[in-house]
């Protein structure tokens, strides 16, 4: 890794039934690029690529959880379409992404979404789970109550501001 972790959300995965609505509501579509950033297991990527035909990328700076995503991926038979890096999220370029997802805190998003301005092309979609991108306007917003506890989504499609 080129820069040191700096780690912006501790490792809860989001449900399965949760990331399959996360990718619906970014309306992901087969050959797009999607970028998770802090994949953990690698559920989202390893969705993403198995049930929607994306090229899915994964970020994630514990070693432990690439290697569990990338075992996933072989016994999937996914390696093709699927890439997890171990690196820090500053650190990958974003320039290709179609779609992006996020579940991380409202501060890091605030971090990463000086990042996401200057290299996500118009187009791109950002959907975020439970936390909002505070200084964007989200186009969507949903809530899904799964074992009594309430996800919020929401949908952002990038637009360049300068
Ligand atoms: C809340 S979990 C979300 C995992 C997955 N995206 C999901 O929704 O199931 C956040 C993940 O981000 C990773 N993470 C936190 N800071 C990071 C950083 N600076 N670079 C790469 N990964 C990071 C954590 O290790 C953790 O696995």
């Amino acid at each position: 890794m080129r820069q040191n972790s700096n780690s912006l959300a501790p490792f809860i995965p989001t449900p399965y039934n949760i990331v399959r609505k996360m990718l619906e509501f970014a309306q992901l579509k087969k050959s797009e690029v999607l970028f998770d950033l802090g994949s953990g297991d690698g559920r989202i990527v390893l969705m993403a690529a198995k049930d929607f035909g994306a090229k899915s990328i994964g970020v994630e700076h514990r070693l432990s959880l690439v290697e569990e995503a990338r075992e996933k991926a072989i016994e999937l038979d996914i390696t093709n379409s699927t890439l997890f890096l171990h690196d820090n999220i500053f650190n990958v370029n974003l320039k290709t992404a179609n779609v992006v997802t996020l579940y991380l805190t409202i501060k890091s998003n605030e971090r990463i979404r000086h990042k996401l301005e200057k290299e996500l092309h118009n187009g791109a979609r950002v959907v975020t789970h439970n936390f909002p991108m505070i200084k964007w306007i989200q186009s969507d917003v949903m809530k899904i109550i799964e074992d009594h506890q309430i996800h919020t989504l929401y949908l952002y499609n990038f637009t360049s501001r300068e």
